[in-house]
């Protein structure tokens, strides 16, 4: 009672804090002029107060450099004025000189370091740093030259990778020669424009690493960008200027290249105070441009790593043999080339696409495909559905087999080979790594005849074997239709084995629905099928194993330790990682597919905490146009369930959005209920920054759980609003209850309470239910 009270206030308080924003600091200048210079040590800060230009010592020296740096830490540099000539004392002044120019100079009145933008001799000209983290002179009231065009090796939001095609022009990011050296390293990075505009890293000049084609919406070639709302990141074109950029975000991000050649962008954590990885880039040997030559594809879970095309041939075995790919492969059989049934296709899925591809015409995937068969130096095609048809004409290099995701390559190969080789047309898309025990089997949907494609199969001994005979030790769980059990393959890899009991009438169903479901999507948010064995009586599948609990426990068990770190940063990207795994069941997966039973105990954590959307035995997959349906029988659970499939067994994709919403309240919710009441007395909590996430949350978990499916956004909105690409919300349609939010999942044994949305003051008011 005493706690939904102090809630009500507390959303009060936190409106009127949103409504009139408090400066805490007061600013220092921004700005250097011909009259305000600085000397080491002391520095000018934006305005916002997040980055300061100023001097820093990178580790392991003694020598000075003049540089921006976020303000939360020391090692937060994203640039270096003069990163060839170090200071080796700290008697470094930055002033405007004579000449107009901002300069770094030494004690010896040496000049370090300049724009080099004027030569003229005015002298009415500022250095400001600005509130993105550019440092910007001018000259009157014109920017004559900036430091997000001189960059060095870091990018941060609204800095711009590009390439003019007019003008030749480019801004590139260059790394470090160590990371205690800021000097001009081995290793550039920037947009390469020719034809499709691509990210690359180059080494010394050659190709280190690429990105793949810009789709409008993402970068193929990248396996973890499911979609813009990831991280925002894009290509535009504007007039041929082409440009790469990452907007500007609510948190803290950089993107190094950092001086052995990977990407790597970090997050600030504002609570553990530390950059958090978040993406790297290459990430594995198969990353790294073409580590198998021409016609070679690299899977990284293969041993050994590369192999030909079907259809090509080591073009020298020896070195092949010996794990010196870079000779790539040649054709087995010549292609015809003469007439239409000379040659096919081969089709590979979730492939990475070669470089070098060009763009063909083509409106529909037929049309690709038969003009790539005309045309003799067609070699193979791909189609995007926002790229259109790309085909490739020169030795396909830097090709790669994705785990689930990415678009689909057809390789031309003469039609000898693809007789010969019907069976295998489509090559498994992952698990090769896996030890299973036969080539596949098919079950079907009793309603669709869908096929599990390729999932491989696992013999009831080597599960037996892997889980010490389904021994109680290794029993992880029991839900509805059977066991879970840890278990480690031959191979060391761990696996959980749902097991179907066989008493469970309704099971076989489940089973064989989640099995098609999950087969067919892949996803880093979405718990991953390795497999499934069907043996006489016995039922199972096989899954990637979670080392940490479900969220349900995380949220809800006062016992779990974790839940004293479960702060609200991981919280964030727990709701933005579900709502990403959701979005690509509805959205970018080639099925549609609703979940139907979406809430904690079914979102499982892994050791990063990254949440896994598991659990699909409710999962419906959903045809082209289709996009709402009537069920009979009503499953899902009481509480996380939306009014409309509750009462009416009406189910759509904004059911799911219902779900989520009660699951985002909860998420919020837990943060001030009284167990942690303690996070209150957080600093970081109390901040203006965090106040305002936890509201905006609570704000958008309002909007999905809205009476009407129509007045529910969709999980791609949900998750725009999340991001802020959405800046204004709307107000949820009143008058709102989320009566259906059954207080036990909320850990308390309290009363129901009810969440009113007034639309006149904007206040969230707590209503205790008892
Ligand atoms: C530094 O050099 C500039 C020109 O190079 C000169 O105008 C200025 O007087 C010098 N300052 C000092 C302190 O020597
Ligand atoms: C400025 O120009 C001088 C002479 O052209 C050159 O030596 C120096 O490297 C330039 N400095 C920068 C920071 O571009
Ligand atoms: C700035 O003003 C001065 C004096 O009015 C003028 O000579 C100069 O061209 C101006 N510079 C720019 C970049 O407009
Ligand atoms: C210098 O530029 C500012 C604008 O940035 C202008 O207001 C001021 O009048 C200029 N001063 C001179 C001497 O040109
Ligand atoms: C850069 O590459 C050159 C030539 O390969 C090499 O000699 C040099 O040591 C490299 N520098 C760094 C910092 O790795
Ligand atoms: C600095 O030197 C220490 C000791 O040699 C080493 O462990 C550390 O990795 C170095 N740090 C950097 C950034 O090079
Ligand atoms: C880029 O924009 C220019 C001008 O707006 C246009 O002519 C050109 O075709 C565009 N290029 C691509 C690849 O879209
Ligand atoms: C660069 O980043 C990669 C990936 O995080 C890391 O493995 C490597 O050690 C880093 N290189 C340096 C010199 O820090
Ligand atoms: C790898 O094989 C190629 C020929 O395919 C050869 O030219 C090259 O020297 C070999 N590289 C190494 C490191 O052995
Ligand atoms: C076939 O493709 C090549 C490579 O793009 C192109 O140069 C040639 O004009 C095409 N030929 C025909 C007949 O379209
Ligand atoms: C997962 O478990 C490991 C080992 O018990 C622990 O170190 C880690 O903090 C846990 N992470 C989460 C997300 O619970």
């Amino acid at each position: 009672m005493m706690d939904t009270k102090f809630l009500n206030l507390f959303l009060k308080s936190l409106f009127l804090t949103l409504c009139f924003p408090i400066h805490v600091f007061c600013a220092d200048t921004n700005t250097i002029t011909s009259s305000l210079s600085i000397t080491d040590p002391d520095f000018v800060v934006s305005s916002n107060q997040v980055f300061r230009l100023g001097f820093f010592t990178p580790e392991n020296t003694t020598n000075r450099y003049l540089g921006i740096f976020y303000v939360v830490s020391e090692t937060s540099v994203i640039w270096v004025a003069n990163r060839d000539r170090p200071l080796t004392d700290s008697s470094g002044t930055v002033t405007i000189s004579n000449d107009g120019n901002l300069v770094l100079i030494n004690g010896r009145n040496e000049t370090i370091w300049s724009t080099n933008a004027t030569s003229t001799g005015t002298t009415n000209t500022t250095a400001e740093i600005q509130d993105t983290g550019n440092l910007i002179l001018r000259e009157n009231s014109t920017v004559i030259w900036d430091s997000f065009t001189h960059p060095t090796s870091f990018l941060v939001p609204t800095m711009r990778l590009s390439e003019n095609v007019i003008t030749g022009r480019r801004v590139r990011t260059s790394s470090w020669r160590s990371p205690s050296d800021p000097g001009l390293g081995n290793f550039t990075a920037g947009l390469q424009a020719l034809n499709i505009p691509q990210i690359f890293t180059w080494h010394n000049g050659a190709p280190y690493y690429r990105s793949g084609p810009w789709n409008g919406q993402i970068l193929i070639g990248i396996q973890d960008m499911y979609s813009p709302y990831l991280d925002g990141f894009r290509v535009v074109n504007d007039s041929g200027n082409f440009y790469f950029m990452a907007p500007p975000g609510n948190f803290l991000m950089k993107i190094d290249l950092n001086s052995s050649g990977s990407f790597v962008q970090t997050l600030w954590d504002d609570q553990r105070r530390t950059w958090d990885i978040v993406w790297v880039a290459p990430q594995t040997q198969c990353d790294v441009y073409g580590t198998c030559g021409r016609f070679g594809v690299c899977n990284p879970l293969n041993s050994p790593i590369c192999s030909c095309l079907r259809g090509f041939e080591p073009a020298n075995g020896d070195e092949w043999g010996r794990g010196n790919w870079s000779g790539g492969c040649v054709r087995s059989t010549q292609l015809q080339c003469d007439g239409e049934d000379a040659d096919g296709f081969l089709t590979l899925p979730f492939m990475k696409v070669p470089d070098f591809a060009e763009l063909y015409p083509a409106r529909v995937e037929e049309e690709c495909r038969i003009w790539c068969l005309r045309n003799c130096s067609c070699l193979a095609y791909s189609v995007d559905s926002n790229i259109g048809c790309m085909f490739w004409s020169e030795g396909l290099i830097d090709i790669q087999q994705f785990n689930g995701v990415g678009p689909e390559l057809h390789i031309r190969l003469a039609s000898s080979e693809l007789e010969n080789r019907i069976k295998d047309q489509k090559t498994p898309a992952a698990n090769l790594a896996l030890q299973s025990d036969s080539s596949a089997i098919v079950l079907k949907d009793e309603s669709k005849n869908v096929n599990i494609e390729e999932l491989p199969v696992f013999t009831f001994k080597t599960l037996a074997d892997a889980t010490n005979q389904f021994h109680d030790s290794n029993m992880l769980g029991r839900g509805g239709f059977g066991y879970v059990y840890k278990g480690k393959l031959a191979n060391g890899r761990v696996i959980a084995v749902k097991r179907l009991s066989a008493a469970s009438g309704q099971g076989m169903e489940e089973f064989m629905n989640e099995a098609i479901v999950i087969s067919k999507v892949q996803h880093r948010n979405l718990v991953k099928l390795l497999g499934c064995c069907v043996e006489k009586e016995e039922k199972m599948l096989i899954y990637e194993y979670m080392p940490n609990k479900s969220l349900d426990g995380c949220l809800f068990d006062p016992t779990d330790p974790s839940q004293k770190i479960l702060d609200w940063r991981k919280r964030f990207s727990i709701v933005e990682g579900i709502g990403r795994g959701l979005l690509y069941l509805h959205r970018d997966s080639r099925l549609k597919i609703i979940h139907r039973d979406l809430k904690p105990s079914n979102v499982l954590l892994d050791g990063d905490w990254n949440p896994k959307i598991s659990d699909f035995g409710m999962a419906r997959i959903f045809g082209g146009n289709q996009d709402q349906a009537n069920t009979a029988r009503v499953v899902g659970t009481y509480g996380y369930m939306a009014p409309e499939y509750a009462m009416e067994g009406r189910f759509s994709e904004k059911s799911d959005v219902y779900s989520f919403g009660v699951l985002m309240l909860e998420i919020g919710w837990k943060l001030w209920n009284e167990d942690n009441g303690m996070a209150f007395a957080d600093q970081n909590i109390a901040s203006p920054n965090v106040q305002s996430e936890i509201v905006r949350c609570i704000h958008i978990a309002l909007l999905c759980v809205q009476e009407f499916p129509k007045d529910r956004p969709a999980v791609q909105t949900v998750l725009s609003m999340l991001s802020r690409e959405i800046v204004d919300l709307p107000l949820p349609e009143q008058p709102i209850f989320a009566e259906k939010w059954d207080r036990s999942h909320v850990g308390s044994t309290q009363g129901t309470s009810q969440f009113g949305f007034s639309t006149n003051d904007l206040t969230i008011t707590v209503l205790d239910g008892r």
